[in-house]
């Protein structure tokens, strides 16, 4: 098929390269010059494993190609994929202006009738203003045709999005006309060989799908922190706990893991999102609102344990922090409790030495002036961070971080204390080795004299 991908982001380009593989004709469309000049050269301006490679592979035999040129982007597709960016507006709202402006765009230079399909994440509803933008410049342009709007929302997570998209749990086709449903069947047919794993619904019920469904994630996590609260308080230990209920084959495994919260693209805008709906449509979203609640406490307990540890004696102390992307996997920055941390620690006058496999330039860029005043270092060295350091603490659980050397790092330490983001550790060996121990909802192991910063 000859497809159209507008917006070259994480989302775009994963469907492209993905499309493309499976032998499509795709054209992507990124407005932003550098990011198309950079991809026009097969090169990748976002990380995400294994991508890279599937796009040069396929800009090399000609089934993928990246473009600025909207109306050539656009000439020639069967389907056109919108997976441009949907971030929060001022009040929590999910801003179309990107998608409106895209229909607008569409609405002025489509020649002959094909399908829209709506990947980006947007409320109940936007198919239908996306279709009537569309369709009314159409009209304007005497064109005797119109276009439909399907919603296809994307479920693949950074860091795996590659096999996310290529092997998904499940494709969500959202569509009021049989034969675009059949035309998004045989496109995805590929991806879901196995099984029978493409679920056919309305476009609203389709667009409310993505939504319910990070809600539900996000959700999850926020209760097992909230359960990690009460843990601390009480004597338990929330790893303990976690297995205990994830054995239910009811609660499951996944997302109920204790952390220093959650961030990213999606959860948090999109919680944000589904929480102004509600409150449009006059439903008090309470359960949302504790979710997004607890979620922003959780981005602030690490700062508020190094400061409890510290006898709020913070001024001059090292901290190194491991893992800055928002999830292991990707660099992505965006609302990630790493950011929280070093703001709070910065603002207290502590020296911050980061580190992370990836997202170190991204970070670089934010605090330009905390580099140039020494106050920030960044390294991809778990050990040279941890070097001369008061405390270490992990907050994004990269692979690298995960089996250190921890007799050498207690060494090159000030102070051999830990704090453990994401409870990947195990707390006796560390305090067998001398280190003091703190993860989120467990007892703290060890023990540690303050010294003086
Ligand atoms: N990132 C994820 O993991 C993820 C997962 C599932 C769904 N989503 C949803 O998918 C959508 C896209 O997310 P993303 O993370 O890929 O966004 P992104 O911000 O990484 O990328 C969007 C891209 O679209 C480009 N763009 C914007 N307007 C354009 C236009 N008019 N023409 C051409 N290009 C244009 C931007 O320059 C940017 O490169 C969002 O709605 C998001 O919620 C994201």
């Amino acid at each position: 098929m000859r497809i159209c991908v507008i917006g070259a982001g994480y989302v775009g380009l994963v469907s492209a390269a993905c499309f493309a593989e499976m032998g499509n004709q795709v054209t992507c469309i990124e407005r932003d010059s550098e990011r198309f000049q950079l991809l026009s050269q097969g090169r990748v301006p976002i990380y995400e494993p294994g991508l890279e490679s599937l796009i040069a592979a396929h800009l090399n035999n000609g089934q993928l190609r990246f473009t600025q040129d909207f109306a050539e982007g656009i000439s020639q597709a069967q389907v056109i994929f919108i997976a441009v960016g949907t971030p929060s507006g001022e009040d929590g709202s999910a801003d179309l202006c990107h998608v409106l402006n895209v229909a607008e765009e569409l609405g002025r230079h489509i020649q002959s009738r094909c399908l829209i399909v709506d990947k980006s994440t947007v409320p109940v509803g936007t198919g239908e203003r996306v279709a009537q933008r569309i369709n009314r410049q159409l009209a304007a342009r005497d064109k005797k045709f119109q276009v439909n709007v399907a919603s296809n929302p994307e479920f693949l997570k950074e860091g795996s999005a590659l096999d996310d998209f290529m092997r998904p749990d499940r494709v969500i086709i959202g569509c009021d006309d049989g034969q675009d449903t059949e035309t998004l069947r045989r496109l995805y047919a590929p991806f879901i060989r196995n099984h029978e794993r493409l679920l056919c619904m309305s476009v609203r019920a389709a667009e409310f799908t993505k939504y319910a469904a990070n809600a539900f994630l996000a959700t999850k996590i926020s209760f097992i922190n909230e359960m990690a609260g009460l843990c601390t308080r009480l004597g338990v230990d929330i790893e303990e706990v976690r297995r205990g209920i994830g054995s239910d084959k009811r609660i499951g495994t996944h997302f109920i893991y204790a952390g220093c919260g959650y961030g990213g693209s999606c959860f948090p805008k999109d919680v944000r999102a589904l929480i102004r709906t509600a409150e449009q449509e006059g439903i008090e979203p309470g359960i949302l609102r504790a979710v997004e609640a607890r979620n922003a406490l959780q981005k602030t307990l690490l700062f508020q344990a190094l400061r409890e540890h510290f006898s709020g004696f913070m001024q001059g102390r090292v901290i190194a922090i491991w893992g800055l992307s928002f999830k292991p996997g990707t660099d992505d920055l965006r609302e990630a409790p790493s950011l929280v941390l070093i703001d709070a620690l910065l603002a207290a006058g502590v020296t911050v030495k980061a580190c992370d496999p990836v997202a170190t330039s991204a970070v670089a860029m934010r605090y330009q002036m905390e580099l140039q005043a020494g106050q920030l270092s960044l390294t991809d060295s778990p050990y040279t961070a941890a070097q001369g350091a008061d405390a270490l603490v992990l907050v994004t659980e990269w692979k690298q971080f995960r089996q250190p050397d921890f007799a050498r790092i207690r060494g090159m330490m000030r102070m051999p204390v830990l704090f453990d983001g994401r409870n990947i550790y195990d707390a006796r060996q560390l305090a067998e080795l001398g280190f003091l121990y703190r993860g989120i909802g467990r007892p703290q192991l060890g023990s540690c004299m303050v010294s003086a910063a």
